[in-house]
C-alpha cells in the first residue's frame, strides 16, 4: 500500500505528542540505531503505526518518511493499519496444525465473524496467523496480546475470547 492509499484507509487516532517524545527521546536517545525498538514502542501504544506518528519520528529522528515506511512494511510484525484492541494470532506452523490448528482458526473466525487478517466490528479483536511461535509442544496454540493458551479445543474457543471482551 501507497503513502496515499494510507490515507484513505486509515482514521488516524489523535496523536499524544508528548507520549511519542517520551519514546523517542527519553527511552531510545533520539537514536536512529534504535528505530525498530522505536516503532515497536509506537505500535505497543497504538496497536499499530499511525502515519502521523512515522511522520513526527521522521523529522525526530531524520530517517526520509519513504524509509520508515518501507522498514514499517519489511517486517511483518508491524501494522499500518489500525487493529482491534486484542491481537488474536493463531499458529498454524506444522506442530500445531496436525494437532488441530486450523479447526480452531474456523472456529475463531466464525465466532468473531471475522477472516484471517480482519479486524472485528466492535473493533475488539484482530486475527493474524502466524507459523510457530516457539511452543510447539502445546499445540494447537493461541496467543491472545501477551497471553498464551495451549492444547486448545474448539469448544474452548468461546470462553477464552470472553474473557478480553
Ligand atoms: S508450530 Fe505452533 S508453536 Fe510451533
Amino acid at each position: 500500500m501507497n503513502q496515499s492509499s494510507l490515507q484513505d484507509h486509515c482514521q488516524e487516532p489523535d496523536i499524544d505528542y508528548r507520549k511519542l517524545d517520551d519514546i523517542i527521546e527519553n527511552e531510545f536517545n533520539n537514536e536512529k540505531e534504535n528505530l525498530i525498538m522505536i516503532l515497536q514502542a509506537i505500535q505497543r501504544t497504538y496497536n499499530y503505526l499511525p502515519k502521523q506518528a512515522l511522520t513526527y519520528l521522521s523529522t525526530k529522528i531524520g530517517i526520509p518518511f519513504s524509509q520508515l515506511y518501507g522498514v514499517a512494511t519489511f517486517y511483518k510484525t508491524f501494522s499500518l493499519e489500525p487493529r482491534g484492541k486484542n491481537i488474536v494470532s493463531i499458529c498454524l506452523g506444522t506442530a500445531c496444525h496436525v494437532r488441530g490448528g486450523a479447526r480452531v482458526h474456523e472456529k475463531i473466525e466464525d465466532l468473531l465473524q471475522i477472516k484471517d487478517g480482519e479486524t472485528s466490528e466492535d473493533k475488539l479483536f484482530t486475527l493474524e496467523s502466524v507459523r510457530c511461535i516457539g511452543c510447539c509442544s502445546l499445540g494447537p496454540v493461541v496467543k491472545i496480546n501477551e497471553d498464551m493458551h495451549g492444547r486448545l479445543a474448539t469448544d474452548e474457543v468461546s470462553k477464552i475470547l470472553e474473557q478480553y471482551k
